[in-house]
């Protein structure tokens, strides 16, 4: 942890109030197939529909829900337009991490004001139960952040979706809310950046990591993380350091054809039950060396969980000054070596895994190395 530093933030000044994430939108290739994945996989329930059948032309979008994380699994009906420009260019991956405000309209205004460039301007959407404000501003890559105001919307989701009932439908796996949602840029690029959540959205960098703190013998990375005043919204970016091979950043952006959505961290209260669960349906973690626990106790000293299910399940532990917190994290949920899942439980830290960094680096260019890409 010595090499990791909190800058002095000063303190937030949000361009506009973040309730929280509304949702996370993402383009695929076969969002029925998709859906199917997330409800047996990862124990969502599909509660929602958009499409042809329901007067959209173009695309069908698959609305998921587990207690408070929302997702959108949405994918193009023909091989013309946006999204499926997006889906050929980048593969199925993250086009969306929607803000939940109270006022899109005056949000939208305020960071256009201040620098975001417009993805849309606002829209009303109406339906029998209210009103959707949505506008939305670019970020990295193809990536946008939607501004969702709902105050006056007592419907399921969004005008043009209708709820669902599936035969088939997921069980929990005890997922709660998106902690935390990194980024990848290119080399050069994440101080940009970092300077676009402050000036833009007045967030602070609230934590560095430099490439000392994240780097193996083959490859490192820096990072930032931007936090919203509220914390609800934390945005580590990452770019890649030289290192002596490929860095796992320039893997990613080589395959997502640039900057986009790295992982999604998503909390839960009981980590052992909950990867338990997702590895009896399929999902792959990656795994670290066994001796990796020999040193926990001494590096984190008492915690509350045995570390035999830990190690049998290869659950990282880390410590910071208010606590500690477990962590792991699976392996790119597509073909392409893109995005993939961080499973959370924090237990009074409120940090990203510092300690973590060099036996799950080393875990991740061992995949790499597989594919032929370190
Ligand atoms: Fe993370």
């Amino acid at each position: 942890m010595a090499t990791s530093t909190a800058p002095v933030a000063p303190p937030a000044h949000d361009t506009f109030p973040i309730n929280g994430t509304d949702y996370i939108e993402f383009y695929v290739g076969n969002a029925r197939q998709s859906s199917i994945y997330y409800r047996s996989a990862f124990g969502f329930r599909l509660v929602g529909y958009r499409g042809p059948e329901t007067g959209v032309r173009d695309r069908a979008s698959y609305l998921l829900q587990q207690d408070k994380v929302r997702i959108v699994l949405t994918t193009p009906i023909g091989p013309e337009g946006p999204i499926a420009d997006h889906v050929r260019l980048h593969g199925d991956g993250v086009r969306d991490m929607a803000f939940w405000v109270d006022d899109a309209r005056d949000a939208w205004a305020r960071a256009v004001e201040r620098g975001a460039r417009s993805a849309q301007e606002p829209t009303v959407m109406q339906d029998e139960h209210g009103e959707v404000v949505v506008a939305a501003i670019c970020t990295y890559g193809d990536t946008i952040h939607s501004i969702v105001e709902r105050r006056n919307y007592r419907g399921l989701f969004m005008p043009g979706y209708v709820a669902v009932q599936p035969a088939f439908q997921g069980t929990s796996a005890g997922l709660m809310y998106v902690d935390h949602c990194v980024g990848n840029v290119e080399l050069g690029k994440m101080n940009p950046w970092v300077k676009f959540y402050e000036d833009v959205l007045g967030f602070r960098n609230i934590l560095t990591f430099d490439d000392k703190t994240i780097s193996t013998e083959y490859s490192a990375l820096m990072s930032k993380v931007m936090s919203n005043g509220n914390g609800r919204i934390k945005f580590p970016i990452n770019e890649p350091a030289a290192g002596k091979k490929k860095s796992q950043i320039d893997e990613y952006l080589e395959f997502y054809r640039g900057p986009g959505v790295q992982h999604i961290a998503v909390a839960t209260d009981d980590i052992i039950k909950t990867v338990r669960t997702l590895k009896s349906r399929g999902v792959e973690f990656l795994s670290v060396p066994a001796a990796y626990y020999d040193s926990v106790p001494a590096r984190v000293g008492r915690i509350d969980e045995d570390l035999a299910p830990l190690r049998e399940l290869g659950i990282l532990v880390d410590r910071d000054d208010e606590g500690y917190l477990l962590q792991i994290f699976t392996k790119p949920v597509q073909d392409r070596p893109t995005l993939f899942y961080e499973i959370i439980q924090r237990k009074g830290a409120k940090s990203f895994g510092a300690g973590n960094f060099k036996a799950l680096f080393e875990a991740i260019e061992r995949e790499q190395a597989l594919r032929g890409n370190l």
